[in-house]
């Protein structure tokens, strides 16, 4: 039996420290710590058409997202990174799973719920996104779901479906099992809030180093004097830099906060330096990237291959189950 992780990935714009440590860093610990025959990231493009109705920008956002992934030099032997829209047999699931769920049990998702709270639109593709969700999960039998605590919800309705399926058809689909980090911090954003693209408090990681510098030393403290003793585990600064600094280096700053021997200035120029140092190979990379275009898509044109490949097995045998075949 293979043992397949998967997770997907929604074009959201520009990513930020945030993103890295919730979606990003699992994906690559779990692919440097744990013996997965397969690797499979997708952007979810298809998922974002519920709230991108521009052509244009889907493109741009999709693309956007897919170097940010590449950046990160991810092991391609191992890992598949391809778009969503590239796997054919994903919808017709999609399609063949909608008959296995109620319209009552849908409209108990959280994630659907709180969106129309919020003013978004009450389209089916926003109503359907958990069934749309567990075709990508389970078309490919994946065993590992690497996800964030929002998405908890989701994970559970693609179980429903899988056994569903398996009472209705016959013992087919694996039952997936989610990967949520529970020790991830929430990374704090410039203003001490979480950190989010809807805050406006957000430090992207591939914007110029100079703007980097500038939003740092945006960042809220209180009005301490220089030389007066500061609290490292309450102080906004403390919290991204403990994310990002080696422990030697936590403890030094540390220390020197405690006897009041730094600025609030100082602290944050050393943050930015060590932001700019840890990103340092993404951003290089990314850059690169960018100047090379074929080369992207080719990786994702392998991507898609690769992806095709274990999906075509599997909707063959659906199709067979359900009598399409
Ligand atoms: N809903 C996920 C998110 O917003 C993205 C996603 C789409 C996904 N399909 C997936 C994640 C399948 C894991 C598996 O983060």
């Amino acid at each position: 039996m293979s043992n397949i992780c998967l997770t997907g990935i929604q074009p959201t714009g520009k990513l930020h420290i945030g993103n890295y440590f919730g979606a990003m860093k699992p994906i690559l610990d779990l692919s440097n710590q744990t013996e997965f025959d397969k690797i499979l990231v997708f952007v979810a493009n298809l998922h974002s058409l519920n709230s991108i109705k521009d052509g244009d920008t889907l493109r741009a956002y999709t693309q956007d997202i897919a170097l940010d992934y590449l950046s990160l030099d991810l092991d391609l032997t191992k890992t598949s990174l391809f778009l969503q829209s590239d796997i054919r047999a994903l919808t017709e699931l999609a399609c063949i799973f909608n008959n296995l769920v109620t319209v009552a049990y849908l409209e108990r998702s959280h994630a659907y719920k709180d969106a129309v709270d919020n003013g978004k639109e009450a389209n089916m593709g926003l109503f359907d996104y958990p069934v749309l969700m567990a075709a990508d999960i389970l078309l490919y039998q994946s065993n590992i779901v690497p996800v964030g605590q929002d998405q908890k919800q989701h994970i559970e309705i693609a179980q429903t479906i899988a056994k569903k399926f398996n009472s209705q058809y016959g013992q087919f689909f694996t039952i997936p099992k989610p990967y949520i980090q529970t020790n991830t911090a929430i990374v704090k954003g410039l203003d001490g809030r979480k950190m989010s693209k809807s805050y406006k408090n957000t430090i992207e990681i591939f914007e110029p180093a100079d703007s980097i510098r500038a939003k740092v030393m945006k960042i809220t403290t209180d009005s301490k004097a220089p030389n007066e003793p500061k609290d490292p585990d309450t102080c906004n600064i403390m919290a991204i830099y403990k994310l990002l600094a080696s422990s030697e280096q936590i403890a030094e700053m540390e220390s020197r906060y405690i006897s009041g021997q730094i600025s609030y200035k100082e602290a944050k120029e050393i943050l930015a330096e060590t932001i700019l140092e840890f990103f340092q190979s993404m951003r290089t990379r990314r850059q690169e990237l960018l100047q090379n275009p074929e080369y992207v898509a080719e990786i994702l044109a392998k991507g898609a291959k690769e992806g095709n490949l274990i999906a075509e097995t599997n909707i063959q045998q659906i199709r067979q189950l359900v009598g399409l075949k």
